[in-house]
């Protein structure tokens, strides 16, 4: 068999001229053969995934750059443009099946294009690459959905930088993120324009972000057993469930979920509060304060904390729940305490389950909830309870860009909830609405989106 003289280099200097190759070369040079399938597959080539970009011929392939940058006026217009095209076909094709229709339209293609491009990177590439992804930015997209999003994060467990800005996604998009450390490395995560998310996505980030509290305090007193196994009922004060690990030297994190004392709600009971939130049956209410100190139009609805879900039983608008622990001061947010056996070698490092393939990895706490970026600008129904899910588990000591433009519903008193546990953020860069007395009033930057035009903010149309 004669070689040709490519085929004859090693390995490590192919892979070194792929990485001159734009993500489409790579793409076709992984259909040359089986070794070069395998090397186009490695994951020093995908660590910076930019699809949007990638669908419309820019192959950008470097880190993303810097975090105040702002994306071309006449860009972002285009692909305003390009999704309500394509919002409108897709609607006239569930109707008429006409699919043809729209088929000349360059707005429309491209955007099915971008959408052929994700379902590839799920399917086939990010399943050998997701591990070493540290970027993806998904900015503008109209094709992406919450599904999309949510299969990209669980088979990208190390990502560093999101970029979800104006997409519809909604809070099922962070399914993956509901473990502790789910997402641990996290720096970057840009929401802006995400109109749907709720409290339950900064719950859900805030728990994937890890735990910084002293493991080996618990906040809650907790009556141990004497016995190394032990189940206890659910609904009792203090129900512990744990188990032991293999071997009594292995230092092994158990988790005891401190429960309400009430009896989890009756699923019916639930759905009969959603359908008539003043008639929530089994419900407890706290009496409201006594001045009128309270700044939000909450109702003193005290739901049980131990169900997973219940931000939602609490309807937006006029009854939107703020969580201040001076207002609502009987509410107990669900704790969960660690606690760690003591290892022979010292107990320095924290084991958390990983989403990815390979399954377990072993992290530092200190390297946890890393998130120097936040923006929610225009996630307009994002409460104070949402900001003080956010502060749990241990804040956010490295948060140093902080956008709330647009939050109409969180007030003063949940911004200073919010800051108190994030000691790095800094002044220029801690946006909120200019109509809210909130904490660095003098020093911080007033709301982003005035002269935006299409994201939420209290002044639009003044
Ligand atoms: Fe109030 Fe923009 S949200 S000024």
């Amino acid at each position: 068999k004669k070689l040709d003289h490519i085929s004859q280099l090693p390995p490590e200097v192919l892979l070194k001229l792929f990485q001159y190759l734009t993500p489409e070369d790579l793409g076709r040079c992984s259909q040359v053969c089986t070794s070069w399938s395998r090397l186009t597959k490695m994951g020093s080539l995908w660590k910076h995934l930019y699809p949007v970009r990638w669908a419309r011929g820019d192959y950008c392939c470097g880190p993303p750059g810097d975090l105040d940058e702002e994306p071309d006026e006449e860009w972002v217009q285009s692909r305003q443009d390009e999704g309500r095209a394509y919002q409108e076909w897709d609607e006239d094709a569930d109707v008429d099946e006409s699919e043809e229709a729209g088929a000349d339209s360059v707005a429309i293609s491209v955007v099915q294009r971008e959408k052929r491009l994700l379902n590839g990177m799920i399917q086939y590439l990010l399943p050998a690459v997701g591990p070493s992804v540290k970027s993806i930015v998904l900015a503008y997209s109209s094709a992406v959905s919450s599904k999309m999003v949510r299969q990209i994060l669980s088979l990208c467990p190390n990502l560093v930088h999101l970029d979800l800005t104006q997409t519809d996604i909604t809070d099922s998009a962070f399914d993956s993120w509901e473990s502790a450390g789910a997402c641990g490395l996290l720096e970057h995560i840009d929401l802006s324009g995400c109109e749907n998310i709720t409290n339950l996505t900064l719950e859900k980030l805030s728990l994937g972000l890890g735990e910084l509290r002293d493991l080996r305090k618990p906040e809650v007193p907790i009556n141990l057993p004497a016995g190394p196994d032990c189940e206890g009922g659910v609904g009792a004060r203090q129900a512990l469930v744990f188990k032991r690990g293999p071997g009594s030297l292995v230092s092994v994190p158990m988790h005891v979920w401190v429960l309400d004392p009430m009896p989890p709600p009756d699923i019916e009971d639930v759905a009969e509060w959603r359908r008539n939130p003043d008639g929530r049956r089994g419900a407890q209410f706290s009496p409201p304060p006594a001045s009128g100190v309270c700044c939000c139009r909450r109702r003193g609805f005290r739901t049980n904390s131990s169900t997973p879900c219940w931000p939602q039983y609490v309807t937006m608008g006029e009854s939107a729940w703020c969580g201040h622990s001076s207002c609502c001061g009987v509410w107990e947010a669900p704790r969960t305490v660690e606690t760690l056996w003591e290892a022979p070698m010292g107990p320095s490092r924290l084991r958390t389950k990983c989403q990815g393939p390979g399954d377990q990895r072993t992290r530092n706490p200190e390297s946890l909830r890393r998130l120097r970026f936040l923006s929610l600008s225009g996630c307009f129904r994002v409460t104070d309870l949402g900001l003080r899910l956010l502060s749990q588990h241990g804040g956010l000591p490295h948060l140093k860009h902080l956008n709330l433009s647009g939050c109409l519903l969180i007030t003063g008193m949940g911004l200073q909830e919010l800051v108190l546990v994030c000691p790095s953020l800094e002044d220029e860069h801690f946006y909120y609405c200019n109509n809210i007395n909130g904490p660095h009033a003098d020093t911080a930057s007033g709301c982003q989106n005035l002269q935006c035009g299409f994201r939420a903010c209290c002044c639009s149309g003044e």
